[in-house]
């Protein structure tokens, strides 16, 4: 998809290259620099446009990224299960939901600023006609359902965050928020509040254990690179926007406990040597540094590996400990 395919169902018609540019810039700044009059642009036609425009585009690779790092009997549940879009904005997420599972189910969009909403309709009726929006909280919905937070949480607070989720009380929930520490902070608290309640982790803790870091200066590094159309990546210099390597909390939970995996969570990639990669792995609620050799491996898992981002799970023997504590692995298939 590209931009040019969303024009007509936006609800102010940029005048020029230049006026979506100047728009995207604007709202980039609010996330990042002017965080003060952050909502300000809800109630803006023009930045609500420019927000779909770009959001739109890249949350849709975003979303499918994230969902290769979850157990695949988890990716077929939620492709089948009832999506309610929390804070959805003009529904970006919902957008990329339908666009990966082409579910016909209804879908649920909670949201306050009419200006979102207004959006959202306009974007959905322009793409799909065989599946309902419907804008309101769900009452009673067959089957299985899942609460989708995309970087709205951050927004909304932990409080009512936690109070949508007790009045919704669906099977499933995923957040794909902001990758920063202070995001994190509101995560662990989410996090734990569930826990103690009848939640379980799906990604990215093997456990429903407490956090390691929760009283460390850090966050939980996730990434995906995705290298967008010419066209967008040409949008993303021209505003200053790097949305190449998208860092990311994405955290999921189910009400089922059949979904936990035992794999351990790539934290943080060191540069690798001439011998080895060097990586952090956090498992069963410890951190390892943990070091790959790269003998025994061929050309082409040499390179994946060289890829490799925080954020992908891994199973894995230990070979050797070293000095300090740190871990010689093998991969495991
Ligand atoms: C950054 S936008 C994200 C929109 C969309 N989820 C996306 O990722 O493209 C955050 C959205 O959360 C909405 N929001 C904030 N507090 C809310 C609340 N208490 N209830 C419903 N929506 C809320 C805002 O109106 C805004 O549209």
């Amino acid at each position: 998809m590209e931009i040019k395919d969303c024009l007509p169902y936006l609800l102010h018609q940029f005048k020029s290259e230049q006026d979506v540019f100047d728009a995207i810039a604007e709202i980039s700044a609010k996330f990042t620099t002017n965080r003060e009059n952050i909502s300000d642009y809800l109630h803006d036609e023009r930045l609500v446009s420019a927000y779909t425009l770009y959001y739109l585009l890249t949350n849709i690779p975003k979303f499918e990224g994230v969902l290769k790092w979850l157990p695949e009997e988890f990716v077929n549940e939620l492709k089948n299960a009832t999506f309610i879009d929390m804070g959805a904005g003009p529904g970006t997420f919902s957008f990329a939901f339908k666009n990966w599972s082409h579910s016909s189910k209804a879908i649920y969009q909670v949201e306050l600023s009419e200006a979102m909403k207004k959006q959202a309709r306009l974007l959905w009726n322009g793409f799909f006609t065989d599946s309902e929006l419907i804008q309101n909280i769900p009452s009673q919905v067959d089957g299985p359902t899942v609460m989708f937070f995309g970087h709205s949480a951050n927004e909304m607070g932990v409080e009512t965050t936690l109070r949508y989720i007790e009045r919704i009380n669906p099977t499933h929930i995923v957040f794909l928020e902001p990758g920063t520490k202070d995001f994190f902070k509101k995560m662990l608290l989410i996090r734990d509040r569930l826990l103690l309640s009848t939640w379980n982790q799906v990604y990215p803790c093997s456990s429903n254990a407490q956090c390691p870091i929760k009283d460390k200066d850090d966050w939980c590094h996730q990434y995906i690179h995705h290298v967008h159309t010419d066209e967008l990546e040409r949008v993303g210099q021209k505003v200053g926007i790097n949305r190449r390597f998208m860092s990311m909390t994405f955290q999921v939970f189910s009400n089922q406990n059949v979904f936990q995996t035992a794999k351990a969570k790539l934290m943080r990639v060191k540069d690798e040597t001439k011998f080895s990669f060097e990586w952090v792995l956090c498992h069963n609620e410890q951190i390892y540094e943990v070091q790959v050799m790269k003998r025994g491996l061929n050309k082409a898992q040499i390179k994946e590996l060289s890829q490799a981002l925080a954020g992908r799970l891994i199973d894995y023997q230990i070979e050797k400990v070293l000095e300090q504590g740190k871990l010689r692995i093998k991969l495991l298939p």
